[in-house]
């Protein structure tokens, strides 16, 4: 009687890990696809819903990545920073950015307090610490992120006084931990 199981066990489970590899298309990504079919997840975040548009590490973008983030009321990024390029476009919805721009000290230091709001724009100097948050009790935030070299690699503070040594690399990041084994192939 074990055998069927077994067999049923195994086939259960390579249904699985194709079901989740499907999500990582580093070749053959579709040119045009839409934005409300494809993944989102909080990846433990609570009032996160992320979607990597374009990715390195999902769909083996080689300069930029592209994620569409939505912040409920009162959520934020952690405190955190990155060596690459981040551009963010508001789509929806108003909060607060919090830049420290000292990163010579030793530590990120109180941030500069910057409105943000519906159809504005603004970038991160590459390495500055940051947080994005949503401070409208009202509205959800939604965010079109572009980062440079990707894949990202964050480094996070627990405050803005943690020296810049005792920040924490999480690498790779939650949204790329789910493809990052699968072998990227070069195509060059
Ligand atoms: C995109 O996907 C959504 C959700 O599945 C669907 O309602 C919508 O019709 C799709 N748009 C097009 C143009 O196919
Ligand atoms: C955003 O700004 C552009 C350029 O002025 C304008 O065409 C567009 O209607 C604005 N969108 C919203 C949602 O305000």
């Amino acid at each position: 009687m074990a055998g069927p199981c077994l067999v049923i066990f195994f086939a259960l489970l390579l249904l699985s890990s194709i079901a989740e590899a499907s999500q990582c298309s580093v070749k053959g990504l579709p040119l045009i696809r839409n934005i409300s079919e494809l993944p989102q997840d909080n990846y433990g975040r609570g009032g996160l819903s992320h979607i990597t548009i374009a990715g390195s590490v999902m769909h083996g973008m080689k300069e930029v990545e592209l994620w569409l983030q939505t912040f409920a009321p009162g959520s934020a990024t952690p405190i955190h920073r990155h060596s690459c390029e981040e551009v963010f476009v508001v789509l929806k919805g108003s909060g607060t950015l919090y830049l420290a721009t000292n990163s010579h000290e030793k530590h990120p230091g109180k941030p500069q307090e910057f409105k943000i709001y519906s159809n504005s724009t603004f970038h991160i100097p590459v390495n500055d610490a940051h947080q994005v948050w949503n401070t409208n009790e009202h509205e959800d935030l939604q965010i079109l992120v572009v980062i440079s070299r990707p894949p990202v690699k964050v480094f996070i503070y627990e405050d803005w006084f943690m020296p810049h040594t005792a920040a924490k690399l999480k690498f790779p990041y939650y949204w790329d931990e789910q493809c990052f084994q699968v072998p990227q192939k070069d195509e060059l």
